[in-house]
């Protein structure tokens, strides 16, 4: 070594090459490996419409019930759903899969949701699942949430999905465009 400083730059080299193999199976990318786009379709019971419902209410706070998102921009509610998958935006469309999972009211100055869901596939086009979590900020028009990872066609992938309110009548029915980008595919 001549100075200090080309020794300090040796340094960094050593950390450097240490760090790059610390995750040797891992393909970090930061452009996305793959890109898939699904709509989603949630239809909320809401006492009358049991036989088409895609999602119930399974927690209120108590100035709430089961039936009616509560006020208070629905804070304290929690929803269970098993909806349908689609590739185009229309609800008659041959699904693809189930959306299954919940959504949890989680602000109380404005709405907002956290998401925790799979996307879970068994056909001819994809097979396994798709694992997602995120504060959802619904009255922003695009708002990104975690892919943690995914199992099947998308075993070990992560990424980011970006979602938006494709459209929405009332508290009955809502349709969600998801953009997923997986940065990390196997
Ligand atoms: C279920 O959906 C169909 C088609 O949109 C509609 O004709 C029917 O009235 C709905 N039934 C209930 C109980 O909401
Ligand atoms: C649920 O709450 C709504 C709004 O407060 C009210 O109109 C409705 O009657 C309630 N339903 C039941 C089954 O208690």
């Amino acid at each position: 070594m001549k100075s200090p400083t080309s020794f300090v730059f040796f340094l960094i080299f050593l950390l450097l090459i240490a760090s790059s193999s610390a995750h040797p199976g891992m393909k970090k990318q930061h452009y996305p490996c793959k890109n898939l786009v699904f709509y989603f379709h949630d239809v909320i019971y809401n006492g009358k419409n049991a036989n088409n419902a895609t999602s119930a209410i399974v927690g209120a706070p108590q100035w709430g019930n089961l039936t009616i998102l509560a006020d208070k921009f629905h804070f304290g509610n929690i929803a269970v759903f098993d909806d349908p998958i689609t590739l185009d935006n229309n609800f008659h469309s041959t699904p693809v899969g189930r959306a299954q999972g919940m959504y949890i009211y989680d602000t109380k100055n404005t709405y907002t949701a956290w998401l925790g869901f799979s996307f879970v596939f068994d056909s001819a086009l994809h097979k396994g699942t798709i694992n997602f979590i995120g504060a959802d900020p619904i009255m922003v028009k695009s708002r990104d949430i975690s892919v943690v990872g995914g199992t099947g066609d998308f075993f070990m992938h992560r990424g980011i999905a970006t979602i938006m309110t494709d459209s929405f009548e009332g508290e009955v029915y809502f349709r969600l465009r998801v953009d997923i980008k997986f940065y990390e595919c196997w």
